[in-house]
């Protein structure tokens, strides 16, 4: 399966201070924004361009436009930190919402909330989940999309597990990944190690 390890010096620094505990909910909602642009910028840059012109005030000029309906897809909580980095990016796209939340005993995932836009078989569709740790949260919404007609789906992360990564491979082989870390493993709760700990109650300060 597809994944891209996306590498920027300044990605490095941002993502050294999302992992410092000592780090504030109101520091970590920034590095969450900042590291999301380069994630998004990253994923992004296949999207097909139409062909075109614009009138500058001297002449006519040579122009290219995005030519894609695309759509953005956080999963609550912590996705949402992602989102405004992505609409930054991709004024156009439409959102939808996924409400997931791993059991704390078992980390299963169970979906609470949905509201995603209809018949994605002609989007391109990002799914936008920082952490992923066993995989089960976005193999659960890989499916729902696809289930709306979504034919491959990029999912955005920030820190991933090589546990994820090998369940998405084998339940959605046709996802691209995107992240800016592929970590050691899980621990015995399945948080990710080293991880930066609980991403949503970081970002909420809960
Ligand atoms: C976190 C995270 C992912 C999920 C990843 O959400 O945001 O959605 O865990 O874990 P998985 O790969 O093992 O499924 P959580 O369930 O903690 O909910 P929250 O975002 O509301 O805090
Ligand atoms: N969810 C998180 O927020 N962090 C982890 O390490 C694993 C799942």
């Amino acid at each position: 399966m597809p994944l891209h390890l996306v590498d920027h010096p300044l990605m490095h620094d941002i993502m050294t201070r999302l992992r410092d505990r000592a780090t504030t909910s109101d520091d970590f909602r920034v590095l969450a924004y900042r590291v999301s642009l380069f994630l998004v910028a990253e994923a992004t840059r296949d999207l097909p361009i139409a062909e075109g012109t614009v009138e500058t005030p001297m002449e006519t000029a040579a122009a290219r436009r995005l030519a894609a309906r695309v759509v953005a897809v956080p999963v609550l909580r912590a996705g949402i930190g992602m989102l405004q980095a992505f609409l930054d990016l991709v004024p156009s796209a439409q959102v939808g919402y996924f409400g997931l939340e791993r059991n704390e005993e078992t980390a299963v995932a169970r979906r609470y909330y949905e509201k995603v836009p209809g018949d994605l078989g002609n989007a391109v569709v990002f799914l936008l989940d920082p952490m992923l740790a066993t995989g089960g949260s976005a193999a659960m919404a890989v499916e729902g999309l696809k289930a709306r007609g979504a034919r491959r789906v990029r999912l955005v992360s920030i820190v991933a597990a090589p546990e994820g990564v090998e369940r998405l491979a084998a339940d959605a082989p046709e996802t691209e990944i995107y992240t800016a870390a592929l970590d050691r493993g899980l621990n015995d709760r399945k948080y990710i190690l080293p991880g930066l700990g609980d991403f949503g109650d970081r970002l909420y300060g809960t």
